[in-house]
C-alpha cells in the first residue's frame, strides 16, 4: 500500500450478505472512524429505499446513483470505512476510484452461507423470490469484478462478525 495517504480507505466489497455492512461497522468502530455505506448514501441521496428505487426507476438508474454514491464516500475527507453495495465493483470507474483511494477487501463465503444471512428481513431487489442458485449464479458471474478490485480476500465461511473483523484489520496494512 503506498502510505502517502492516498489510499486512506479502508474498503469492503463482496456478494450480498458476505456481511459488509457488520463488518465495517465494527471495524469503523475498532479504528475510530466513519462508517460509510454506499446502500445509506443512495437512501439519503434519494429519500427512497433502495428496492423503491429499484421498483420505480429500474436497475440502471440504481448503478448511476450508486456510482455517485461511491464518488461521496471516497471524497470523505477523513479515512472512513467504505461498505459497497454488492454490485458496486461491476462498474469499472468504481474499481478504478475504490482502489485509488483505499485498499479494497473482498468478503468471501459460499452461496449457502449467503443465503442464510440474508434471510434476516433484509428487503435485497436482486433476490426477492428467488433461491441460492441466484447468489451462486451471481458469485461465477461477478468473482472476475470482485477480484479484480481486491486487494485482499477474507473467507468468512465459519467465523463470527468478529473474528472476521479481526481478519479484515489483520490484512488491513496500516
Ligand atoms: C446489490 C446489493 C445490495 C444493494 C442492491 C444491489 C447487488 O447491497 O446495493 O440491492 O447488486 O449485489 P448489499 O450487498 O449491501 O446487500
Amino acid at each position: 500500500m503506498i502510505d502517502d495517504g492516498s489510499r486512506r480507505h479502508l474498503v469492503l466489497v463482496g456478494l450480498m450478505g458476505a456481511g459488509k455492512t457488520t463488518v465495517g461497522a465494527a471495524c469503523a468502530t475498532r479504528l475510530a472512524r466513519p462508517f460509510v455505506d454506499t446502500d445509506d448514501v443512495v437512501e439519503a441521496n434519494t429519500g427512497m429505499s433502495v428496492r423503491d428505487v429499484f421498483i420505480q426507476q429500474g436497475e440502471s438508474s440504481f448503478r448511476q446513483l450508486e456510482r455517485r454514491a461511491v464518488e461521496e464516500a471516497c471524497a470523505t475527507p477523513t479515512p472512513a470505512v467504505i461498505a459497497c453495495g454488492g454490485g458496486a465493483v461491476l462498474d469499472g470507474d468504481n474499481r478504478r476510484r475504490l482502489q485509488r483511494t483505499g485498499f479494497v477487501v473482498w468478503l468471501q463465503a459460499d452461496p449457502a452461507t449467503l443465503m442464510a444471512r440474508v434471510k434476516d428481513g433484509t428487503e435485497r431487489p436482486l433476490l426477492e423470490g428467488r433461491g441460492t442458485a441466484t447468489l451462486e449464479r451471481l458469485a461465477v458471474v461477478r468473482a472476475a469484478a470482485y477480484e479484480a478490485a481486491a486487494d485482499a480476500l477474507v473467507d468468512t465461511d465459519g467465523l463470527t462478525v468478529s473474528q472476521v473483523v479481526d481478519a479484515v484489520l489483520e490484512v488491513y496494512p496500516r
